[in-house]
């Protein structure tokens, strides 16, 4: 089973992600916890070129193609080996960020990704958690981690609000594997509920 965890940053992804992996490790099952970009060594390495240094580093064209290739290689070398052993690979992060980030906030470039993800990718999760918070606090949470991968929280808040309308609009657009998740109570009660998600799924696999 392949779940991903979206969201704005800042919304407690990788929190959620580190929490359901445990959970599900003490349940006996083999599962993997990964991000994106990165997830495999080359695709840390893009990753560094990604996540550090000056906001218009790269065009929203030129992310597309490195995002595209950071997760080329992490599907290769980790997602598909995993999921053709019938493990569990959750990721923090997969191809609904690039929908969003550069598909849906410096011009409409949706096609491109689509094309692109089409050609070099062409997996979707059976699962993914949307965890909806407001963009003010979320900023205000991940900035304050001052983790020196700020590039994108550096685009600043309206930027934030304008992913989360792209988050919002995607799970509408593919509700059979998408639930939103409210990311605005405390880290167990959003816990719970990706547990009730998770759980309902893996009823449906
Ligand atoms: P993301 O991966 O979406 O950027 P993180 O899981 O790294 O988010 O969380 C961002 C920050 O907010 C971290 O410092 C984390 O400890 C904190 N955090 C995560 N979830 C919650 C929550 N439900 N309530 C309060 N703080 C949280
Ligand atoms: P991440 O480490 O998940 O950031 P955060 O913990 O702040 O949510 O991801 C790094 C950044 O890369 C994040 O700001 C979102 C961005 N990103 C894209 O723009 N497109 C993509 O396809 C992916 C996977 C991430």
């Amino acid at each position: 089973m392949f779940i991903t965890f979206e969201g704005i940053d800042g919304s407690g992804k990788s929190t959620q992600a580190r929490r359901l992996v445990e959970h599900l490790r003490a349940t006996g099952a083999i599962a993997h916890l990964t991000r994106e970009p990165g997830g495999s060594p080359g695709a840390e390495d893009i990753r560094r070129l990604l996540v550090e240094g000056d906001p218009g580093r790269w065009s929203a064209e030129t992310e597309i193609l490195l995002f595209t290739a950071a997760r080329r290689d992490h599907l290769e070398r980790l997602i598909k080996p995993a999921l053709a052993k019938g493990q569990i690979v959750v990721s923090d992060r997969f191809a609904d960020s690039t929908r969003v980030y550069q598909g849906a906030t410096r011009g409409d470039l949706r096609a491109l990704v689509d094309d692109l993800h089409a050609q070099m990718i062409g997996v979707e999760p059976d699962l993914t958690l949307i965890i909806d918070m407001d963009p003010d606090a979320a900023l205000s949470r991940g900035l304050a981690r001052k983790s020196g991968e700020d590039r994108f929280e550096e685009f600043g808040a309206s930027f934030q609000h304008t992913l989360r309308e792209g988050f919002l609009a995607l799970a509408k657009s593919a509700p059979d594997r998408c639930r939103v998740i409210d990311g605005n109570r405390s880290v167990d009660a959003v816990a719970q509920e990706v547990l009730v998600c998770v759980d309902r799924a893996r009823a449906h696999v």
